[in-house]
């Protein structure tokens, strides 16, 4: 049973899935992190891998850029394949002042700018949110492992060159950083009724002009995966799985 985007079968994706933008990510965490890996989809090279971390189960698959792209496998995830958590693990622009380089930030909620929503016809604005189970787990983790994270809101954007420079609007809101994908995420998840999360490492910072090297990107990144793992050794504890 495969579905227009993902080829696998049922069964073939754990029951926790991390996903990060870019297919060659989630190849990179496979070929590092995971024992007993197998490649579940290929299909227009958006790479899914399966395999244990310590013996849990988990998944990792790439979502593409931008809220259709992660809607579209997040919703194929969720309904088809029967997956409870995504954890998106990817990069994000600071907006906050207190936001630097190579921070990493948990998502507990996410404004947005795109229209996503009015799909569910709703009498009014969704607020996204993070999953408060996976949420709480992953500060938790972020703790134990002496990793500084911040907690607070990210800002969904359709645009990544936008004439509207909106940013400094979204920072007098408290929003920490401007990513594009984790609206639609937390929505599909509410909509399923399971569990998302997003995790991001800082890699520029718009407002000050500031940005990251892909050595430094990579180093973030590791922290990050670290996280983002642990957490899901964590959950593996909870889950019948
Ligand atoms: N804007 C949007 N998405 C991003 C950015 C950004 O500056 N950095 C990383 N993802």
């Amino acid at each position: 049973m495969s579905t227009p985007h993902l080829q696998g079968n049922k069964g073939d994706y754990a029951k926790t899935v991390l996903m990060p933008g870019d297919p060659l990510r989630a190849k990179f965490i496979a070929d590092n992190y995971l024992e007993n890996v197998r490649c579940v989809n290929e299909i227009r090279g958006m790479l899914g891998f399966t395999g244990t971390y310590h013996g849990v189960p988990v998944s990792v698959q790439g979502s593409g850029m931008g809220q259709p792209s992660i809607g579209i496998y997040s919703y194929e995830l969720y309904h088809e394949f029967d997956v409870q958590n995504i954890i998106r693990i990817g990069t994000a622009g600071g907006v906050a002042e207190e936001v630097k380089l190579r921070d990493i930030v948990l998502g507990q909620g996410a404004c947005t700018n795109s229209n996503y929503a009015v799909q569910f016809g709703l009498p009014g604005n969704y607020a996204p949110i993070a999953s408060f189970r996976l949420l709480r787990t992953a500060a938790e983790t972020a703790e134990a492992l002496g990793i500084k994270a911040k907690v607070g809101n990210l800002f969904s954007s359709d645009m990544f060159y936008d004439d509207a420079d909106s940013l400094a609007k979204w920072q007098k809101m408290g929003v920490l950083a401007i990513e594009m994908e984790s609206a639609a995420l937390y929505m599909n998840a509410a909509r399923a009724g399971r569990d998302a999360l997003c995790i991001c490492t800082v890699s520029d910072c718009p407002l000050r002009q500031e940005f990251t090297s892909a050595e430094e990107r990579q180093t973030g990144f590791t922290d990050m995966m670290k996280l983002a793992l642990e957490t899901v050794t964590k959950l593996g504890a909870e889950l019948p799985f």
